[in-house]
């Protein structure tokens, strides 16, 4: 499905990251994976799937176009570092509010700057942003990075717009709640507490339980793939129905 593809997965050291590089190369990528730092888990996916890796913080533009210089083509770029803090807005300061745009809204913009050069260039390329139901105005809680997911929804179908006319396409995902470390973490630490907030979030699922981060994955791929060569600045929920309850 991506023969012939390279494919840049930000955030890829772990979590729905790792698993969409995985997919990635089986579906024939040339697969670059990206951490901000040379963590453990990196260097151990880069040799599991014999691909090279970048690291670089996302919010820093400088450090973006700086170590992005050293890398070739790239035909599809998935945005997916991020990070999900819990906080309500009488408990959020100034800085968090930067921290959270300035990684999971400005972290797409620095690299997708970048990237498009290349992709206007050579009049071809996909851009996948991994939003979040959060973005969507009817589903509750943590303000802070809802927003920022919200204006990555948006931001996606303004740039499919622009870039549309050079054979680019842009569009975004949102998961729902999906088991990664940080989901199971949150779970085993509320059982230990006697707490029941995610369980009781996952029984409001339609489908009653969370999504397989290999389930988000191929969405993903598919909206890189020439399969979804006429989609374009679309949000596909990947939420086992919760966004329509
Ligand atoms: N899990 C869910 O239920 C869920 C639901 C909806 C949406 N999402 C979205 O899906 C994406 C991945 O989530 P996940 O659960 O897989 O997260 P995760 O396991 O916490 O992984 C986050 C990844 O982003 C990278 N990252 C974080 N901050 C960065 C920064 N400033 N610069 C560069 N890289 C950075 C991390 O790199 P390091 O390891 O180097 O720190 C890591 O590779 C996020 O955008 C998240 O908002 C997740």
């Amino acid at each position: 499905m991506l023969q012939g593809k390279t494919v840049l997965v930000t955030g890829s050291s772990r979590g729905i990251g790792a698993v969409i590089a995985r997919l990635a190369k089986r579906y024939g990528a040339e697969v670059i994976l990206h951490g901000r730092l040379e963590s453990k888990e990196l260097t151990a996916l880069a040799k599991e799937l014999d691909a090279p890796f970048v690291t670089f913080d996302v919010s820093d533009d400088e450090a973006v176009r700086w170590e992005m210089s050293k890398l070739g083509k790239i035909d599809v770029l998935v945005n997916n570092a991020g990070i999900n803090p819990s906080k309500t807005f009488q408990n959020l300061t100034n800085n968090d509010w930067k921290e959270i745009f300035g990684i999971n809204f400005f972290g797409a913009v620095n690299v997708s700057r970048v990237v498009l050069e290349g992709m206007t260039r050579r009049k071809n390329g996909a851009i996948i942003n991994i939003a979040s139901i959060k973005g969507f105005p009817y589903v509750a809680g943590k303000p802070a990075y809802a927003a920022s997911k919200a204006a990555l929804i948006q931001f996606t179908a303004r740039m499919a717009e622009e870039f549309a006319p050079q054979g680019i396409r842009i569009n975004a995902v949102a998961p729902g709640f999906t088991e990664t470390e940080l989901t199971t973490g949150t779970l085993r630490q509320e059982e230990a507490q006697g707490k029941t907030v995610l369980c009781d979030q996952i029984a409001k699922i339609p489908m009653k339980r969370m999504a397989n981060p290999q389930e988000i994955a191929e969405v993903v791929l598919f909206l890189a793939s020439d399969k979804a060569s006429y989609i374009n600045g679309q949000c596909l929920a990947v939420d086992g129905g919760l966004s329509i309850v």
